[in-house]
């Protein structure tokens, strides 16, 4: 009899923002039109990548330099500007040598997690965002471990609910923090930071911010980085260009660790990530040299200053439009480009329905639906109806029921269109 092939991890690898585009694509077949409200790619919402930074790119082109292998941690000059960018906001000092470059943060997320023990455990928040709950529940074979971001209080962390469980949990090495916030768009205030480095200092563990929004804040908000506040305390930020320039398809993303020197445990985890991108050979050799030629352009900073205005102000239309709604519980957002929104208790159940006039997507419809959670259920049926297509906050790890929506669509008057359609389905679902 042949070995069982796969870990019990392999269970927890399931991506719902992805699944949805499944549904989706098959009630495309059907005839429907989908204004996709799931995914963080702002390109795909029809974001137009200015003309400068198309000539850096088709110029990078042009070097046959890139084309080939890079330094296996990321090109030394790119690492040098962005140690110079993290080192100029005073906090904890960096080399190149701290820097690490992958394939996106995606590689760098699975990598991370999969060179931890198994019996170690990363407590993450929830609402999770899937890439890391999952590669980390599927590191440890067993379910994601999560601490509480309060829909009552702006999203923020339940400080209490976060100590308690580091304090009982003695497998806990690292909290994650994600900032600004996916799926909620919350940025973390200063003093919440302070108050984790201390929570991480006073039982050893080290940190992980994952800060690939850390550029996209609006509405007044900034973000503070992880080196900003981390003191002396060991910690890796996770960074990334697919949202901030955007360049998603350049899977171009990088980490940096901090206080290597304070902790050899931790200096020795960071090394063999280093050694594990050694053996892989390197990570996408073009964007990485296109970095320091777009962030360093002087166009650069008022170009990402009108891209946050555009989503602050889209952030503000949808707060108005759904706010009407009193069955739900919305926060305004500052940073990122999503928000969740939640369903207060006891306003959903089972019977609820959205009129389907096309018999065959009615009929599939009323398939999915079948034992799915609350939430998920209105998902579909909203999909079903409409066509908006957003991710259920069950899937997020959370027992809230809600669903996440983007803020991406650069159309206006699609947006408007797209955000009275929703706030009337809405209605309509909980009223029938
Ligand atoms: C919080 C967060 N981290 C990481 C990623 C993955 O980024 P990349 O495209 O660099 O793999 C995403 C993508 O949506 C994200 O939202």
């Amino acid at each position: 009899m042949r070995q069982k092939l796969l870990s019990a991890g392999a269970n927890e690898l399931s991506y719902e923002i992805r699944e949805i585009v499944k549904k989706a694509k098959l009630l495309q077949k059907e005839g429907v039109e989908i204004s996709w409200e799931n995914i963080g790619d702002p390109i795909q919402k029809n974001a137009k990548v200015p003309e400068w930074i198309k000539k850096i790119v088709t110029n990078l082109t042009l070097d046959d330099k890139s084309y080939g292998y890079c330094d296996s941690k990321g090109e030394l000059e790119t690492r040098e500007f962005l140690a110079e960018r993290t080192n100029a906001l005073g906090g904890a000092q960096i080399s190149p040598n701290d820097i690490l470059f992958f394939n996106g943060l995606g590689d760098a997320i699975a990598t991370l997690y999969h060179y931890l023990a198994p019996t170690t455990r990363v407590i993450g928040p929830s609402p999770a965002y899937s890439t890391h709950s999952s590669a980390e529940a599927a590191h440890a074979n067993h379910h994601p471990l999560t601490y509480k971001l309060d829909p009552d209080n702006h999203w923020y962390p339940d400080m209490d609910d976060l100590r308690n469980k580091v304090k009982y949990n003695p497998n806990i090495v690292a909290i994650l923090l994600i900032n600004p916030d996916n799926p909620t768009g919350m940025v973390y205030p200063k003093d919440i930071l302070e108050e984790i480095v201390e929570l991480a200092k006073e039982y050893n563990l080290f940190l992980i911010s994952d800060e690939i929004y850390n550029q996209i804040t609006y509405n007044g908000a900034r973000a503070y980085g992880l080196s900003e506040v981390i003191k002396d305390v060991p910690g890796i930020a996770m960074k990334g260009i697919s949202k901030e320039l955007p360049w998603p398809g350049a899977r171009c993303g990088w980490i940096e660790c901090y206080n290597r020197g304070k902790d050899s445990e931790f200096d020795r985890l960071c090394k063999t990530l280093d050694d594990a991108k050694m053996i892989e050979v390197c990570s996408t050799t073009l964007p990485q040299m296109a970095i320091p030629k777009i962030l360093g352009d002087s166009r650069y900073e008022a170009y990402r200053k009108d891209l946050n205005e555009k989503i602050g102000w889209r952030s503000r239309f949808i707060s108005e439009t759904l706010q009407e709604v009193p069955e739900l519980t919305f926060n305004p957002t500052y940073g990122a480009f999503y928000n969740t929104i939640v369903f207060k208790k006891g306003t959903l159940n089972v019977y609820q329905k959205l009129e389907i006039i096309n018999p065959k997507v009615k009929a599939q419809v009323e398939e999915w639906v079948q034992g799915v959670s609350l939430d998920t259920r209105f998902v579909y049926y909203l999909l079903g109806a409409t066509g908006i297509c957003v991710v259920p906050i069950s899937s997020f790890c959370s027992d809230l029921l809600g669903f996440r929506i983007t803020l991406l669509e650069e159309n206006e008057d699609l947006l408007k269109k797209t955000f009275g359609t929703l706030r009337d389905s809405i209605r309509q679902y909980l009223d029938s």
